[in-house]
């Protein structure tokens, strides 16, 4: 029988912000394609490399790669202005541009009237809130389920600018239900009828980009041979189905929305790169069972620089939580694990990590996922920090050995290898374990494509 060639899947395994964006980029010489298969610009991807940052919100973050194509999915909601100004950042000649960044028609758009309802539902649930990003996400994803919603292709209709308008009416009539006004938002500093202006400007830039159907152009990659590797955004403790719900994203972050999000069959999905920080953090509301406080998480806050890279608001900091982890682990298949953000952990005399919950004199063993008890306590485990820094160690196996129990209680855990350590955020603070099994992976997706 033919070997199928498949989609490799990298994905958060928390609430979020677990430093995906960093090992894509790491991981993207190594591939032809990658490809975002759903969320939109609630995400913040971070990638650091000689001497600067950048921030992707919509963009996947192989577009750094010279001669990788990148692909943002039918899954994925779309909002022109903040594109745009990921375009403006990237700086990148038009002609590279279109043999890099492809957008499958099939995306749904937020409206700047999206982001309008997504402030006033927030605003009507007051103390009950999500703590969502405000991007639009929520009803962006509303509509396209309702069948209401404007895709990027309808954008090619003479009756396009009616449909916007009618969908928008409806949107303000709705806010206006709510008792929101207008004239009560500024969408990224400016007013709503500005950000409509640049949000028509930015739509222009977009149609320009080249045009795919997702389900088509991966899987005749696929067929190709081309290695292609899914870009998930968020986590999956805040996936739709398997989330904390209600205080969840409005997609499905987790190895099956890659399938929907970019149309390829389950079977056609190889390895699940499986991204968790060393940490727990959260941002918005909802169950978060290893949340510390006072000077714990003060001190997580600071060395992790645990601020939204959309939002910057701080973030919740807490323990890591291998029940909640196990279970990450489980929906979605991951094969491989990356831990991010260890050096974080340095100055720590010890480490907690969460073994179960206790609920009132009973022992749990599965996360919180719904609003929760309130009174669901962590059981931890310490274990010894390493109290050093990790610029000395060149390999994974030169890592403190205190370090190195952390990893392998883990993977007692959850049962799975622990492959990668992230020391930092730049590029070449990577560690791959000798012998690691997606170093195998790497070596088979190196030969020559065809
Ligand atoms: P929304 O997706 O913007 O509606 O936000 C819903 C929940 O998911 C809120 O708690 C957000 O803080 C959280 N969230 C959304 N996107 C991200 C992300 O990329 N990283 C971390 N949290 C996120």
């Amino acid at each position: 029988m033919v070997e199928v060639n498949k989609a490799d899947v990298l994905l958060g395994l928390q609430w979020g912000d677990e430093g995906k964006g960093k090992i894509v980029d790491v991981l993207t010489p190594h591939y032809k394609m990658v490809a975002r298969f759903q969320g939109g610009p609630n995400a913040g991807h971070t990638l650091v490399f000689e001497g600067k940052k950048y921030i992707l919100h919509t963009i996947p973050s192989g577009i750094f790669h010279r001669g990788c194509v990148n692909l943002v999915g039918n899954g994925v909601v779309l909002d022109p202005f903040i594109i745009n100004n990921e375009l403006d950042q990237l700086n990148l000649p038009l002609d590279v541009l279109k043999e890099s960044l492809f957008v499958c028609g099939k995306a749904h758009l937020i409206l700047p009237s999206h982001r309008l309802l997504d402030a006033a539902f927030e605003k009507k649930k007051g103390k009950g809130k999500i703590g969502s990003t405000l991007k639009g996400i929520g009803p962006a994803y509303t509509d396209k389920v309702a069948r209401t919603g404007l895709r990027l292709a309808d954008t090619a209709s003479v009756t396009f600018r009616e449909k916007y308008n009618a969908l928008k009416e409806e949107h303000l009539r709705l806010a206006g239900d709510l008792g929101y006004a207008l004239d009560e938002l500024t969408l990224d500093g400016l007013s709503f009828p500005e950000y409509e202006d640049a949000w028509f400007q930015g739509l222009e830039r977009l149609k320009a980009l080249p045009r795919v159907q997702s389900e088509v152009f991966v899987n005749e990659a696929l067929d190709k041979g081309a290695r292609v590797l899914a870009e998930g955004a968020q986590g999956t403790l805040l996936d739709i189905d398997f989330g904390s719900y209600p205080y969840v994203t409005s997609s499905n972050t987790i190895t099956a929305g890659a399938c929907i999000g970019l149309g390829v069959a389950p079977t056609r999905i190889g390895e699940v790169f499986g991204v968790f920080k060393a940490y727990c953090t959260r941002v918005g509301s909802g169950p978060f069972p290893t949340e510390a406080v006072d000077e714990e998480a003060t001190h997580l806050r600071e060395q992790g620089n645990e601020y939204g890279s959309t939002t910057g608001r701080p973030r919740r900091c807490g323990w890591l939580d291998l029940p909640a982890l196990r279970y990450a682990v489980m929906i979605n298949g991951a094969t491989r694990l990356i831990m991010t953000k260890v050096d974080v952990l340095n100055r720590m005399e010890t480490i907690k990590v969460c073994v179960a919950y206790d609920l009132n004199g009973e022992t749990q063993t599965l996360p919180p996922l719904s609003s929760g008890p309130d009174n669901l306590r962590p059981v931890y485990r310490e274990l010894p920090g390493w109290q050093c820094s990790l610029e000395n160690a060149e390999t994974f196996e030169q890592l403190p050995q205190a370090l190195l129990n952390y990893v392998a209680m883990i993977e007692d855990f959850v049962n799975v290898p622990v492959d990668i350590i992230s020391t930092g955020p730049d590029r070449q603070q990577t560690l791959i374990r000798k012998g690691a099994g997606i170093l195998k992976r790497l070596a088979v997706i190196n030969e020559p494509q065809k």
